[in-house]
C-alpha cells in the first residue's frame, strides 16, 4: 500500500449520515477524535451533473448541482480522513462519480446497506445485497479505476452462512475495508444489534471489518466503543446516532454537555456558510427531547444562520465571520481586476 493511504484499521469512525454528515459535523467529529468521517449518501446521477469549483472565500472544494446547489463541500482539514459515501447500482456511473471526487477524498464507499424505497427502488442500497455480481462489478470496476481506497457498507444477511460467503466474495474485489450494520434490512434501529454475525464476518475475512449498529443499546460513551470493539471482534467501529446526539462522543476524555458541542457545531456551521435548513437539523438531532424548549423553539423558527447564531448568543461570532468572509471577497476580487 502506498504510504498516506488511508487505514481503516484500529480506527473509530462517523457513520455515513444523510443531512447529519455534512462539513460542520466532520469536522467536528475529527475534532473531537474521531479517525474517519463518513459523509453523507450522495446519489451518483446526482453527483454525476456537479462541477467541481474551489471556493476560494470559504477555503473549501465544492461541489455544484446546475441548479446551483451544493452537493458535496469539502475542506483540506478533513481530506485525509473523509470518505465519500455514494448510493449506485451503475459500476460506470459510480466510476464516473468516484474519479470526479478523487482527488478531494480519502476514500469511496458505496452504500449497500440502505433499506429505504428510494434506494432500493433504483437497485441501489440493500437491494444490491440481492445482487452480489452487480456487487462484484461495481467494487472491482471501481478498485482498479481510481486510485483511492474503496469500500463498502452492508447490512447482515438472513444466515450468517450467507453473509460470511457474500463477505469473502467481496473480500476478492480488492476493496480495502467493510463496514458491517448488524441488522437484517428489514429490522429497525430499535432492534438489537447482531453482534455474533460481525463477530463471524470479522473472522472470516482478513480485510479489516467496521462495525456499525451499536449506538442504542451498546455505545453510549468513548469507553463502550472499545467494549463494542471486543463484543463483535472488528477491527474498526463506526458510530452513527450515538455521534448524532453528541459527536463529543468520540472524545477519549469524555463526553462534553451537549449544549458546548451545539455551541463547536455552529462556529463550523457559521464559518464553513453551511446551509441553515442542514443547520437547523443537526441542532434538533443534538436538542433531542429539548427539542419543545424555548431554545428548541427558536432553532425550529430560525431561517438563517445569523438566526440561529441569535439563538445560542453567538452573534458577535457570526458578525466577525461575515466581515473576514467579505474580506476575502473583496480580495479575491481585487485579484481579479489586476
Ligand atoms: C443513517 N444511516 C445511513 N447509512 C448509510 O450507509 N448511508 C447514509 O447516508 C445513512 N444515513 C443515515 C441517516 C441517519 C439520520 C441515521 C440515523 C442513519 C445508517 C447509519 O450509518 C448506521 O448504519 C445505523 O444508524 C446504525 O448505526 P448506529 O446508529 O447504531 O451507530
Amino acid at each position: 500500500m502506498a504510504a498516506g493511504r488511508l487505514s481503516f484499521r484500529n480506527v473509530t469512525a462517523l457513520a455515513p449520515m444523510v443531512r447529519v454528515g455534512t462539513l460542520p459535523m466532520r469536522l467536528l467529529a475529527l475534532d473531537y477524535g474521531a479517525d474517519v468521517v463518513y459523509c453523507e449518501e450522495l446519489i451518483d446521477i446526482k453527483m454525476a451533473q456537479c462541477e467541481r469549483m474551489e471556493n476560494g472565500v470559504l477555503g473549501t472544494v465544492d461541489f455544484v448541482a446546475p441548479d446551483g446547489r451544493v452537493m458535496f463541500r469539502t475542506c483540506e482539514k478533513e481530506k485525509a480522513r473523509v470518505v465519500f459515501q455514494m448510493g449506485t447500482a451503475d459500476p460506470d456511473r459510480a466510476l464516473t462519480v468516484a474519479r470526479l471526487v478523487e482527488k478531494d477524498v480519502a476514500a469511496i464507499d458505496v452504500n449497500m446497506g440502505c433499506p429505504k424505497e428510494y434506494s432500493t427502488k433504483g437497485g441501489m442500497g440493500a437491494a444490491l445485497l440481492s445482487d452480489p455480481d452487480k456487487i462484484e462489478a461495481i467494487l472491482k470496476k471501481l478498485v482498479t479505476g481510481v486510485s483511492v481506497p474503496v469500500t463498502c457498507k452492508i447490512r447482515i444477511l438472513p444466515s450468517v452462512e450467507e453473509t460470511v460467503n457474500l463477505v469473502q466474495r467481496i473480500e476478492t474485489t480488492g476493496v480495502a475495508a467493510i463496514a458491517v450494520h448488524g441488522r437484517f434490512k428489514e429490522e429497525r434501529p430499535r432492534h438489537p444489534v447482531h453482534c455474533d454475525y460481525i463477530q463471524a464476518v470479522a473472522q472470516a475475512v482478513s480485510i479489516p471489518v467496521i462495525a456499525n449498529g451499536g449506538s442504542l443499546d451498546l455505545v453510549k460513551a468513548h469507553s463502550d466503543i472499545e467494549k463494542f470493539r471486543k463484543e463483535t471482534g472488528a477491527s474498526s467501529v463506526m458510530l452513527a446516532r450515538a455521534a448524532m446526539w453528541n459527536p463529543s462522543v468520540f472524545r477519549s476524555q469524555g463526553l462534553l454537555p451537549v449544549e458546548k458541542v451545539m455551541e463547536e457545531y455552529i462556529k463550523y456551521a457559521i464559518r464553513y456558510d453551511n446551509h441553515a435548513f442542514n443547520t437547523k437539523y443537526c441542532l434538533c438531532q443534538m436538542l433531542r427531547d429539548k427539542v419543545e424548549s424555548p431554545l428548541g423553539k427558536q432553532v425550529q423558527a430560525a431561517q438563517t444562520n445569523a438566526e440561529i447564531s441569535t439563538a445560542y448568543g453567538l452573534q458577535r461570532f457570526y458578525q466577525e465571520v461575515q466581515e473576514e468572509l467579505q474580506a476575502k471577497r473583496d480580495a479575491l476580487q481585487s485579484d481579479i481586476q489586476l
